[in-house]
């Protein structure tokens, strides 16, 4: 029986320090998830072993004795913070699941997956960028209103109502907000009005398989206008997913056409989930891959499971599967 390693950030291990805003821990896992991930992979017919965080898994790497690592681990600070694990598994020759340390740095840090978007024609919101140093903005070819954004977080860290601005005024206070609590540029993004979407993606070069495509609904309404997810939401009953979204195969077509291009643009592997607005006119635009999608109950998976007829635990062994067979790893 294989032995599979589990690498995740708890959120039972974090301690939050003076001056941390109230989501400083909102990327990490519920210990509950990470137990469930575990049982998910051993009802696939594995051997599992916690390790825990970057931290643990330098304490115990040197005895490890595993055939490949399920790498869930969103790591501490900086836009690197996600690569901090597989990195270390890389340096001492250990396989993991899900993308490497290059696409995870890449795509956690909105901005540099922005220009590579653009490069390949993908379309996402107009935007640009606030460093600590500037002291005016070039508002360019952009109309309000705008979101404003930290650079390189998740789990809508940072996003509340007051995200959303309408004027110059409201833009210098929340990018304001932004630079002293994230500590971070902030991103200043065109606000799309319209519909939400996520695509769930699976697998690697011609395997590559799309999800049904979810579609975000907020306080009972799928067209959204200015509401967008915040992160008091995600802990609220005023959002949920719908699976499969009300779509035509046309608009169908163009998100899962584009979900599957920004997947290859950024060297996704195994697993990945892309976000999407659609504008009024029916227009999409990427708004961030995520090649660390969360895999809890509460999320997308189980639901895109059920619409393709397997369930959570097999999606997740779906996922390991894919790691194994591109390390031609037999099972
Ligand atoms: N340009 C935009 N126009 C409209 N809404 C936006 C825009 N950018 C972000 N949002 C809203 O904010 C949410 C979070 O933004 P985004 O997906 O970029 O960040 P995130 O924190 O990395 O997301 P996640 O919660 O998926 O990890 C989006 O799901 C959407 O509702
Ligand atoms: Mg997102």
């Amino acid at each position: 029986m294989k032995k599979v390693g589990l690498t995740y950030d708890s959120k039972a291990d974090y301690i939050f320090k003076e001056g941390d805003p109230p989501d400083a821990n909102a990327e990490f896992d519920h210990p509950l998830t990470v137990d469930f991930i575990a049982g998910a992979i051993e009802s696939q017919g594995f051997k599992v072993e916690k390790i825990g965080n970057g931290r643990q898994l330098l304490d115990k790497i040197k005895d490890l004795d595993v055939d490949i690592v399920f790498n869930i681990s969103e790591g501490f600070s900086g836009r690197n913070r996600e690569s901090q694990v597989p990195i270390i598994l890389e340096m001492h020759g250990i396989p993991y699941v899900g993308s490497d340390a290059l696409t995870l740095s890449l795509t956690l840090d909105k901005i540099m997956a922005k220009k590579l978007f653009i490069a390949e024609g993908l379309p996402t919101p107009k935007f640009f960028e606030v460093k600590p140093s500037d002291s005016v903005f070039n508002l360019d070819h952009l109309n309000f209103p705008l979101i404003v954004k930290p650079r390189f977080e998740g789990s809508s860290k940072g996003l509340d109502e007051a995200a959303r601005v309408g004027n110059m005024q409201a833009l210098g206070k929340r990018v304001d907000y932004i630079l002293n609590t994230y500590k971070q540029p902030a991103l200043v993004e065109e606000f799309i009005r319209g519909e939400e979407f996520t695509v769930a993606i699976l697998g690697n070069n011609d395997s590559v398989q799309v999800m049904p495509i979810v579609q975000v609904k907020i306080e009972g309404r799928l067209k959204l206008g200015d509401m967008f997810y915040t992160f008091a939401r995600i802990s609220s009953d005023k959002l949920e997913y719908v699976c499969p979204a009300p779509i035509s195969e046309d608009l169908s077509k163009k998100i899962s056409q584009i979900a599957t291009s920004v997947y290859k643009a950024v060297d996704c592997c195994d697993f990945g989930r892309v976000d999407f607005r659609v504008d009024e006119q029916g227009n999409p635009y990427v708004l961030e891959i995520n090649p660390l999608p969360c895999l809890a109950k509460e999320d997308i998976f189980p639901l895109v499971a059920k619409e393709i007829g397997i369930t959570h635990e097999q999606i997740i062994g779906r996922i390991l599967n894919y790691a194994l067979k591109r390390y031609n790893i037999e099972n």
